[in-house]
């Protein structure tokens, strides 16, 4: 017998088909378009998302917390985005916090207010929470700094987190033991006894965590009642959203591949899905609605905190791309390490995204290099790897094998259409598009929302 897919060779074979049942017929409904980090974080998801959000009707966050830190330039205001989506920046599209979120309410709320004085106005009205998200609680922030401590006592080292809670949050979670938002909207009686009880299991692995547990439910309580009016039952939201009249539904990405819990550095990673598998379990939609996935890469490489960094220039290149680049931490004020364009680890992130196309950004950056390098391979032992290594002591031996292009010494921040740019640049455009085999859909020259060169 054989086995065939098309849904036009297939004979009913049960008996109320035969009889001429008419089976319901599946639409797939709405596409979601996806943007993600393909480097180490940072690239500049922000602004690429700002520039698809002011068509957008939703635009979601599916994973991550208060670690990120999205930066939006719009009318030389600058807006810094950490749980918010930055898609809340549109008047006119509603912001949707997904199930795959850690939410840490204090942060949330001082996010908007913060915003609020920068003129972002009525967020509140135009932001959905799902019900289903888990909540990062301030003795979780506390333990995350502790766990760093550890992690440098026993092993001389620490992963460099944003200290957000997002590690023991997610762990909560995994560990069955945390507690969502609908938890907090639910009995709060219950809500506070498990809430004791989290607060005890924390206490016996550290017992140096102080927690005043009275002062903390009377504040839970009081945002229980802010957030109340933005709870939805997230998957029916997004039902509704995919299966009623045509919209432009986005997900804003947070984190980046290299950072993903399963693929990224580890264990130098965040506690998340940052690839494109989390967009579908951090907001309950089916892969069939995912449409366009866009990769987010600068046009060099930044890696904020520790682990293995393969084209990272610890010279006076690395310095100059963090000074022309302000690559200093959103979220943590920390200088970013720099190094040269690594096409080994977008590679690597298509292979797991399938990005439909790319964002490079921070094309500007480079326009005073003499020359420019791009890692295009890793050589182990002297032969050329064909993978992504998944051990770090392995990645850390690998040795880089760079193309080297001239520079194109000229500024490009005022390029807003292909033909602007010098020849030299374009041919550095082309070659990674070539290389990474994903046509590149926008190149970034500047911080703001029309610094941005749209290829097609
Ligand atoms: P995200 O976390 O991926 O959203 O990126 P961040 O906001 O943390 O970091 C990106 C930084 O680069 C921000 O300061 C942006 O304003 C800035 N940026 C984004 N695109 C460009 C660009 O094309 N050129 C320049 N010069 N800056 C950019
Ligand atoms: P955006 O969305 C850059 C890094 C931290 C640390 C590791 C683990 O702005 O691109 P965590 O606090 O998540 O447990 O930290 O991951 N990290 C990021 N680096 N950009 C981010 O987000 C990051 N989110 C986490 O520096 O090394
Ligand atoms: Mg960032």
């Amino acid at each position: 017998m054989s086995l065939s897919w098309s849904a036009k060779d297939h004979k009913p074979t049960n008996p109320a088909a035969a009889a001429g049942h008419k089976r319901p017929r599946s639409d797939c409904g709405n596409k979601v378009t996806v943007v993600l980090g393909a480097q180490w974080g940072d690239e500049g998801k922000g602004k690429v998302v700002d520039l698809l959000a002011t068509e957008a009707d939703v635009v979601c966050r599916c994973q991550g917390g208060n670690n990120a830190g999205h930066t939006v330039v719009v009318d030389g205001k600058e807006y810094d985005f950490h749980l918010l989506p930055s898609g809340i920046i549109n008047p006119k599209s509603t912001s949707l916090i997904g199930n795959g979120v850690v939410i840490h309410l204090p942060g949330l709320f001082e996010e908007g207010d913060k915003n609020e004085k920068k003129g972002l106005k009525g967020w509140e009205k135009r932001l959905i929470v799902s019900d289903r998200a888990h909540l990062v609680f301030d003795f979780h922030q506390v333990v995350d700094g502790l766990q760093e401590t550890e992690r440098q006592a026993q092993e001389g080292k620490n992963i460099g987190t944003t200290k957000k809670g997002i590690g023991p949050a997610y762990s909560s979670k995994a560990s069955r033991t945390g507690l969502r938002v609908c938890d907090l909207l639910g009995d709060f009686k219950d809500f506070s006894t498990r809430f004791k009880n989290l607060i005890h299991q924390y206490q016996s692995m550290y017992p140096t965590l102080t927690v005043d547990t009275e002062d903390q439910l009377k504040k839970l309580k009081e945002f229980a009642e802010r957030l109340r009016p933005m709870v939805r039952d997230g998957v029916y939201y997004m039902y509704e959203a995919l299966h009623g009249p045509p919209k432009k539904i986005l997900v804003e990405g947070a984190n980046a591949a290299l950072l993903d819990i399963d693929f990224g550095t580890y264990p130098f990673v965040t506690s998340s899905n940052c690839t494109v598998g989390g967009a579908c379990t951090g907001l309950g939609i089916p892969p069939l609605n995912i449409g366009e996935v866009f990769g987010v890469a600068k046009a060099y490489t930044t890696r904020v905190g520790i682990g293995a960094f393969p084209t990272e220039q610890l010279n006076a290149t690395g310095e100059l791309l963090q000074t022309r680049g302000h690559e200093v931490g959103v979220t943590t004020g920390r200088k970013r390490r720099c190094g040269w364009l690594d096409l080994v680890i977008v590679r690597y992130a298509h292979m797991i995204n399938g990005f439909t196309a790319i964002a490079l950004t921070k094309l500007d950056i480079l326009d005073v290099l003499d020359e420019i390098k791009v890692g295009v391979a890793y050589k182990l032992n002297g032969k050329r790897i064909p993978h992504f290594p998944a051990n770090m002591d392995v990645l850390h031996k690998v040795e880089v094998e760079y193309e080297t292009f001239p520079g194109w010494k000229t500024d490009t921040a005022a390029a807003r259409k292909w033909n602007d740019l010098p020849a030299k640049a374009q041919n550095y455009i082309r070659f990674i598009e070539n290389h990474v085999g994903v046509p590149i859909k926008w190149v970034g020259v500047g911080k703001s929302r029309e610094c941005m060169i749209q290829m097609f």
